[in-house]
């Protein structure tokens, strides 16, 4: 039977990995919201470093608590959560109103929340992330979420140290090893500060919230993920108790969404 030239030791066809390169397709992460996983090819690579952008009252937080509670009732992987927003008894608080009872899931060493306020945050670059990774280490964290990047890079002085600063943190990031999702204010806010982060991410998830009329919307944008032949659509979702972000693939978000600047 005569061979097929990808099945030759010859020189690779046009567009074909050269033969002694291990092509192999990283496992995916579960997001935890219905219906995200499915535009994305199952979840968010193993590893990666995911950014998540909204305005305010988008659903970041909740969609970075709802990937760590997933992973650690449904898949057994602990998380550390770290936030420079809010106080932890906030955010304890707020995640019960979903039925997510973080504490509970912080005594059985599933998740841990880890808050800094703006004066500690210089400490976090400088001594490269020491408390975040004894966290890590001693909990066997497979999931990280960071909220906001934001908020941690407007506590430098300057736009460089900002730039800086938020490049360092991606760094540390990648070196630890796990998969994270940072939130950022979406740059059609006015915020600048999240310019430059969704070049250093794998990936970009934008969670829209726009006003037709008298009624606002949600809806979620996979604008990027690299290695993924992601889904184009811009997809609604809704919050429920019990469940958090879920997404409707199938449905679409009216029609003159997009159409005007600031959508
Ligand atoms: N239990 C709940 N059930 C349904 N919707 C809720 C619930 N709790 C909060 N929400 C909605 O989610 C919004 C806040 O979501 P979230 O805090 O995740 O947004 P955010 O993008 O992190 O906001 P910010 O930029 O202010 O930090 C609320 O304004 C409210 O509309
Ligand atoms: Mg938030």
């Amino acid at each position: 039977m005569a061979k097929t030239p990808s099945a030759s030791k010859s020189s690779p066809m046009p567009g074909e990995p050269p033969s002694s390169i291990p092509v192999t397709v990283a496992p995916r992460v579960p997001s935890g919201v219905p219906g995200l996983d499915e535009l994305c090819g199952g979840g968010f690579e193993k590893g990666s470093t995911m950014l998540c952008l909204g305005e305010p009252g988008s659903g970041k937080t909740t969609l970075l608590t709802q990937f760590l509670v997933n992973g650690a009732l449904e898949h057994g992987e602990s998380g550390v959560f770290l936030s420079f927003d809010e106080a932890k008894d906030s955010i304890l608080r707020h995640s019960l109103s979903f039925g997510w009872d973080l504490a509970q899931l912080e005594k059985e060493g599933a998740v841990s929340v880890v808050t800094y306020k703006p004066h500690e945050v210089r400490r976090l670059a400088e001594e490269g992330g020491g408390l975040i990774w004894d966290t890590i280490n001693e909990t066997g964290a497979q999931r990280i979420a960071i909220d906001s990047l934001s908020s941690y890079v407007v506590l430098f002085d300057t736009p460089y140290a900002a730039r800086e600063a938020q490049r360092s943190l991606f760094e540390l990031v990648h070196k630890w090893g796990c998969t994270t999702l940072l939130s950022g204010e979406a740059a059609s806010s006015g915020d600048r500060s999240s310019e430059g982060m969704d070049y250093l991410a794998d990936g970009v998830l934008i969670l829209h919230h726009p006003r037709q009329r008298n009624v606002r919307f949600r809806a979620v944008e996979i604008l990027k993920m690299r290695g993924t032949n992601h889904s184009q659509k811009i997809c609604p979702f809704e919050f429920l108790p019990g469940i958090g972000m879920k997404v409707y693939q199938g449905e679409d978000i009216f029609e003159e969404f997009g159409t005007r600047e600031g959508f």
